[in-house]
This record gives structure tokens, sequence and C-alpha cells, in this order.
């Protein structure tokens, strides 16, 4: 795939503040979004088959027909929570090229003929706030959307940009995910049919406005076209938010970083809902779903982080899920007490108080591990949203993947590397990274 179709959503971008409304016109000489045919918008992203860049990867097109169809006026949400401590890519987007964007909002407002727009931004994203807010301002003054999109800052809190959870704080409440249904299609922000999209998502929208379908295509795989954010971090020389197009190799793409995958311990693809990869298997994928899904993983929501040679797996996976289940809305059961259980009990293996209760692989059942790989099954699927389940996806691939770290932690406690200062991002927000070209 030509890297030289790339940067997209990058070009132009402008790490010292967001590109100005001027800039952003000679670059990418977008006509104002009220001047595009809604039906046209629509068919135009189903045929370049794009996927929602948020983390579940729905179609795009679908959520634009069905949000459009009701009979009640929709309101429209731009997601740029970015929830994800691991992840820069939403805020990097927001902070650089701000009127990407905010066209891509106006644009899903004219496609669903929306009477309302709210633009989500993390409390903990300054730049991208102080980025939009200044865009803002510019189109108010040129007059550029027929709806003005509101900035609304969200909490941290990994499940504060969960749909359910901005559709609550939407309506006066708590940035927590609330019982579903209706989902916010159906019933949303004001009790209207509501469409929510991350920022990306957006944005690519807007070059799909301006350039077509075939353009969005000409980079990427037939199942999989287009490019995407991903973000770059843990053994690299260099990690930041980077565009690639969609098949790229993570070979490649880590070595562009500065990194080498025969010299790292695995790869964490997708952010902590993600999934393990070791060595030997992360130079075998491309970064698309048709190849990631063969491995059972997939993009998500473009994190790639490479853990070092001289780190436990075992302690990172620990560390990760531990937080997870801290950041539990602590509404449901079986996600605050299941995922409180699974962390106490992957501790227990960790850090050696689990030693001699395992039996070893004659008798799986009797162990702590054994437990855990059961609880994850009984927790998967019985949350209001899905935070249990992408919990229990990480720690059901770092039993598959680190299965003998697991085994040899069970019976000998620590190893050397558990006790070393972990190089590897820790869960916190408000994780800048520069965009790297
Ligand atoms: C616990 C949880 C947290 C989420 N956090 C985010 C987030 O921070 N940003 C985001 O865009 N989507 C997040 N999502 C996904 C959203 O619910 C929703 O699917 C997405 O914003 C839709 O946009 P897309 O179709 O453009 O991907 C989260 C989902 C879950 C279950
Ligand atoms: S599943 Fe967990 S995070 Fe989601 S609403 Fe229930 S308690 Fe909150």
């Amino acid at each position: 795939m030509s890297a030289a179709a790339l940067p997209r959503l990058l070009a132009g971008a402008d790490p010292h503040g967001g590109a100005t409304l001027r800039a952003h016109l000679d670059r990418h000489g977008l006509a104002a979004p009220t001047e595009v045919d809604p039906k046209w918008l629509v068919a135009e992203v189903e045929r370049a088959g794009l996927r929602g860049r948020g983390g579940a990867a729905f179609p795009t097109a679908t959520k634009l027909a069905v949000v459009g169809h009701g009979r009640r006026r929709p309101v429209v949400v731009a997601n740029g929570s970015e929830g994800e401590p691991a992840s820069a890519k939403d805020a990097t987007l927001l902070a650089q090229v701000p009127h990407l964007v905010l066209d891509g909002l106006a644009l899903a407002v004219v496609a669903t003929g929306a009477g309302s727009a709210h633009l989500c931004v993390a409390a903990g994203a300054p730049a991208a706030r102080d980025a939009l807010a200044a865009a803002l301002a510019e189109r108010a003054a040129a007059g550029r959307d027929a709806v003005a999109a509101e900035l609304v800052a969200v909490p941290d809190g990994y499940v504060s940009g969960e749909e359910s959870a901005l559709v609550h704080l939407l309506n006066g409440g708590r940035a927590v995910p609330t019982a579903v249904p209706p989902r916010p299609f159906e019933r949303g922000v004001g009790g209207r049919p509501t469409l929510i999209q991350n920022v990306e998502t957006l944005a690519h929208v807007a070059l799909i406005a301006r350039h077509g379908a075939d353009w969005h295509r000409a980079i990427g795989t037939p199942h999989d076209p287009g490019s995407a954010l991903v973000t770059l971090r843990g053994a690299v020389a260099r990690p930041g938010v980077r565009e690639i197009a969609l098949g790229t190799s993570l070979e490649s793409l880590v070595a562009h970083g500065g990194g080498e995958l025969a010299r790292s311990r695995g790869v964490l693809l997708g952010g902590y809902f993600g999934t393990w990869l070791d060595p030997t298997e992360a130079r075998r994928v491309t970064l698309d779903a048709e190849s990631l899904r063969t491995r059972g993983a997939s993009l998500g929501c473009g994190v790639v982080a490479v853990l070092p040679a001289d780190a436990c797996p075992v302690a990172e996976t620990v560390r990760i899920v531990r937080w997870l289940a801290g950041e539990s809305a602590g509404q449901c059961g079986p996600c605050v007490f299941g995922l409180a259980a699974i962390a106490d009990a992957l501790e227990q293996v960790a850090d050696g108080r689990a030693r001699g209760r395992g039996f070893g692989r004659g008798r799986r059942g009797d162990d702590p591990l054994a437990r855990v790989r059961r609880w994850c099954g009984e927790v998967a699927g019985r949350g209001a949203c899905r935070h249990p389940d992408g919990a229990v996806r990480l720690v059901a691939s770092a039993l598959k993947t680190f299965d003998a770290d697991f085994e040899d932690h069970l019976r000998n406690g620590p190893c050397g590397a558990c006790a070393r200062p972990s190089s590897f991002p820790l869960p916190q927000f408000g994780g800048a990274l520069e965009a790297a070209a």
C-alpha cells in the first residue's frame, strides 16, 4: 500500500494549535456542509465502506440512515471523549485538525436532518478543547454551519465515553452508562433519536464528502478500506499518533516508530479492551479487520503498545485489569464484583500469594487460573454496557498468549521482571503524545 497517499486526516495538522478555517479550506477545499445532498452523502459513505473508529467498527452509513429515518428531528453527538488512557489519536486530531472534525459533524447534521449537535471532548484534553472553541468561533463568524455545535467537557473516566453515558451526561446526569434499551439511536438526547460517532469517523466523512468513495477506497484493503489513526507507544524510539493505510503490516509500523517486534515481549493491540499478541503472531498480522480477526484481535481504538523485552506481561496485565475493575461505574453486579474478583485472583497469582494453590496442568479445574477463566465467561455480556466484556477479553487473551508466564507465576511467584519499574504506559489519563509523520 502506498505510503505516499498519506497523510489524509493529518494533512495540514498544526502541532502548535488547530489549523485555522482559512488554512483548512486552502488545504481541503471542502464545500460548505449545507451545500451537500444528504442522500448522496449517505450513499457515498456506504460505498466507501467506512466503519466507526471508536472501537466497535460499526458501519457508519447504517447509523446515518437509521437515525435520519425517524419522525423526530435527531441529535448528533461527536464523541471525542477518548476514555482509553493509552490512546491519544482523538485528542491529537481535535487539537491539530479541528475543522475537519467539525465539517464531519456538520455533514452528519445534514445527512440526518438533525436539529442540534454536541461535541464531547475529554475534560483532561485542554489543547483539544481550546482548538475546538477557537474553530467553533471562526465557523460561527463565517456562517459555515446550519447548526452551531455545543462544546461539552466529559469527565475523565474509562466508561465516560460509552454512548449511553454521553446521552446521560447531555441529558443532565452523570457520565455513566445507563441500562439499555432504548439505544441512543432510538431515544437519546432529549428523548430524540441520537447519532453518536467517534470524531475520527466524522473526519473521514468530511474527506469522503470532498473526494468521494473511490478515493477513500484507493488505500486500505477491499474489506477494510481507507486510513486510520493509531497511537503507537511502549518500546519504540518514536512514539506518537500516526495515520496508516489499513492493511499495513504491524511490523512495519513498529519499525517506523523505531521499535523491533522480534526484540519485544509482545504487543497490546486495541487498548485496554484489546488483545495481546506474542512477537511471532505480531510479525504475521496486518492492521485490518480480516487479518486481525483470524487472531481473535481487532484494531479497536487504534492503540498499538509494544511491551519491552524486559517487562513482565503478567504484572502489566494485572495492573491494567485492576485499573479497569476500578473504572466500573458500580451499577451492575457482574461488572462490579466479577472484575474485582478477577483482578484479586490475578494479583494473587502475580505476587505469589496463590503459590501452591495451583495443581498444575493435570488438574486445571482446581487452580486459580481456571477459576479466572470461568469467571471471564460468567461476566461477559452481563453488564448494562460492554465494559466487563472488554475487560475479560483482555484477560482471556493474556491467559492465552502468556499461558506459560501465568503458570510460572502460579508455581514460583514473581519473576525477575516483576520487580523492575515498568516502562509500559501506566493506566492514567491525559497522556499527550505528538502526532508523528
Ligand atoms: C466502556 C466503553 C467506553 C467507550 N469509550 C469511548 C470513547 O472514549 N470514545 C469513543 O469514540 N467511543 C467509545 N466507546 C464506543 C461508543 O460507545 C460508541 O460505540 C462510539 O462512540 C460510536 O462511534 P463510531 O461508530 O464512530 O465508532 C466506548 C464503549 C464502551 C463500551
Ligand atoms: S457494566 Fe459496569 S461499567 Fe457498564 S454500566 Fe454496568 S457497572 Fe457500569
